[in-house]
């Protein structure tokens, strides 16, 4: 059998946590070729489609999907024609991007179900051929990297991941819904959110910035959640939570607790949660595994993980109730 190799896409910075993560999960891949944000991998064992590789939960990665190898500006238009030909894919979406996310594009038309062609600038003048398979499983903008820009008014660049979160994860939102925020504070998230017309209840002992408090659709718990009590959501008027954010600088054994202690008042209601995972270090990608069990033990049927542009040493989890 031919060998298959497979790419993958993490934020610059953190490809020891990818490498972590793929010893673990697939641990027959054999690393190929390692650059900041793009990693090959051989696959000396059974051929997996594109499709079967697009559904593969990968935490720390944007994008992955077959590489086909190196290419550059004068043989690309000839490599393009002979891998369309080969994947038999057409005039598919193509996505041409740099791992730095530096030429951020529109999604033009990429589809879900089709093959897409990718072309990645990994430096200067070096060009890699890659595949995927466009699922609602990663964002349909070329390398993950949609095209958000940070209003000026943002308290902080965590608007910035909860949108990329929001286009990335297939996380239905109908209409204007209620978020509980843990660890809201300064408020580029809640910023977010209140622009889209979701009513955001914040808890965090810090401080909120006055674009939020002004908002008369914001509510501050100013408190540590270890101290939020189910007395307390009667006190805010505010049962029937919807969505609950979390993104807390703590460990994140301590955080997924406190937060699906809270979740378990609002359980009936809730369809899911958000949670942004800080990993200081690689070796800790070993307990992401009991993360996923504990969060599945609460009843979220559904539990993804991935990386957004704007993620350094985390990932998200997401999880939903159907
Ligand atoms: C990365 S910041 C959150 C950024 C925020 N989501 C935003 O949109 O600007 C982490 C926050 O976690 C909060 N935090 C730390 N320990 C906490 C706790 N025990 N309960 C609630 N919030 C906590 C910190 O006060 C800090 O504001």
């Amino acid at each position: 059998m031919q060998n298959q190799f497979i790419f993958f896409c993490p934020n610059i910075g953190n490809e020891l946590y990818l490498k972590k993560e793929i010893s673990l999960k697939w641990p027959h891949l054999h690393l190929a070729y390692s650059r900041p944000g793009f990693l090959t991998y051989k696959n000396s064992r059974t051929f997996f489609s594109l499709r079967e590789l697009s559904e593969w939960d990968v935490s720390f990665s944007r994008r992955h999907g077959c590489c086909y190898g190196p290419t550059n500006q004068l043989s690309l238009e000839a490599d393009l024609k002979k891998l369309r030909l080969q994947l038999d894919c057409g005039e598919s979406a193509l996505h041409i991007w740099d791992v730095q996310g530096s030429s951020q594009s529109e999604k033009g038309t990429t589809l879900a179900g089709q093959i897409i062609l990718n072309v990645i600038q990994v430096k200067d003048e070096e060009f890699w051929l890659g595949a995927h398979f466009q699922n609602d499983l990663s964002s349909f903008f070329p390398g993950g990297f949609p095209p958000i820009k940070l209003p000026s008014a943002s308290p902080s660049r965590a608007y910035l991941k909860i949108a990329e979160v929001l286009d990335r994860f297939p996380i239905e939102l109908e209409g204007k819904e209620i978020f509980m925020e843990i660890g809201s504070s300064p408020g580029g998230a809640t910023y977010f959110l209140l622009n889209q017309g979701h009513r955001v209840i914040g808890i965090d002992p810090g401080e909120m910035h006055s674009i939020c408090t002004s908002h008369q659709k914001f509510t501050h718990y100013k408190t540590p959640i270890q101290d939020f009590k189910k007395s307390d959501l009667n006190q805010l008027g505010a049962e029937k939570i919807d969505w609950i954010a979390v993104d807390m600088n703590l460990d994140a054994t301590f955080s997924i607790q406190q937060s699906l202690r809270v979740a378990g008042y609002v359980k009936n209601h809730l369809k899911g949660m958000i949670f942004t995972l800080k990993i200081p270090q690689a070796q800790q990608v070993e307990k992401i595994s009991s993360y996923i069990n504990r969060i599945q033990k609460f009843g979220f049927k559904t539990v993804l993980t991935g990386q957004v542009p704007d993620h350094r040493k985390e990932f998200t989890l997401i999880a939903l109730k159907d």
